[in-house]
């Protein structure tokens, strides 16, 4: 078997955890990041150690992430075929006619300004290649299918637009560069995680997902995509979503 090293930025939980078991349990490699120990990440890890390392970060400061790229440099990682990017917060309710400056600024920095940041980092290291990067979006994010019914989801929305957009940019960057990484955003769907586990005061449209389901085809919509698909956004299903 050919064998991948995935990097799962975001691991201790959720779709991320899920990630990590469903890359190991297919025999590939992956270096799994999370903001401490303890968490069930550690428990996975254990039963795979010469399969996974674990690293620290937390994407919300700049220390975090410097820290982070330090302990990947330290790694001796050279080749990543795959990176997803999928830490994210959505502290419920964030609506506009009530959230906090510092609210507001904390979904920002999780969800767009840190996430962008890691993967510039990491694409600034010269003697490391990356295929692909993957970013966690939503489709909360998508300013062409606004969805208006989402009360209490200002700052996530606003947060997740604002990586798109950051991503579409690194997407071009990039090719100006000439250089082959495939940039990425993923809709998940709607999936059964803590953070899709909130009371929200609207019905889910179809309901929830499972993690594994939601992985199972993220997984294969990461590999399907190539150069020329770099800079677009997918869903779960391998449609695509409008930005
Ligand atoms: N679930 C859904 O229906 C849904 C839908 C659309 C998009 N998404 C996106 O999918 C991604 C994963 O969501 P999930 O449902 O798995 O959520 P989750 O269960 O709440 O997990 C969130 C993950 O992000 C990590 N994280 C949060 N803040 C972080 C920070 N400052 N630095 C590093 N890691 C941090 C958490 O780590 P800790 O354990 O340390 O908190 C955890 O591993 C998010 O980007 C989310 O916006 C989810």
């Amino acid at each position: 078997m050919d064998t991948k090293t995935w990097l799962i930025v975001g691991a201790s939980r959720g779709i991320g955890l899920e990630f990590v078991r469903l890359i190991l349990a297919s025999g590939h490699r992956v270096v799994a990041t999370a903001r401490g120990s303890g968490s069930a990440l550690d428990a996975i890890a254990r039963d795979a150690p010469d399969r996974v390392t674990l690293l620290t970060c937390d994407v919300s400061s700049s220390q975090g992430i410097t820290s982070f790229i330090d302990q990947f440099v330290q790694s001796g990682v050279k080749k990543i075929h795959y990176a997803v990017i999928n830490a994210g917060i959505l502290e419920y309710p964030n609506r506009a006619l009530d959230m906090t400056f510092d609210h507001f600024a904390q979904h920002l920095l999780t969800n767009a300004v840190g996430p962008i940041i890691v993967a510039q980092k990491l694409l600034k290291l010269s003697d490391v290649s990356i295929d692909t990067i993957a970013f966690m979006s939503s489709d909360s994010g998508s300013t062409q299918r606004f969805l208006a019914f989402e009360d209490g989801f200002a700052a996530y929305a606003a947060s997740k637009a604002a990586l798109n957009q950051a991503l579409r940019h690194l997407a071009e960057e990039l090719r100006r560069k000439q250089r082959h990484t495939v940039i990425l955003a993923l809709h998940p769907g709607e999936v059964a995680t803590d953070m899709g586990m909130i009371e929200t005061s609207w019905d889910l449209d179809g309901g929830q997902i499972s993690p594994e389901e939601s992985v199972i085809r993220m997984m294969d919509v990461i590999r399907s995509k190539g150069i020329d698909q770099s800079g677009t956004f997918w869903t779960w299903e391998n449609k695509e979503y409008p930005w």
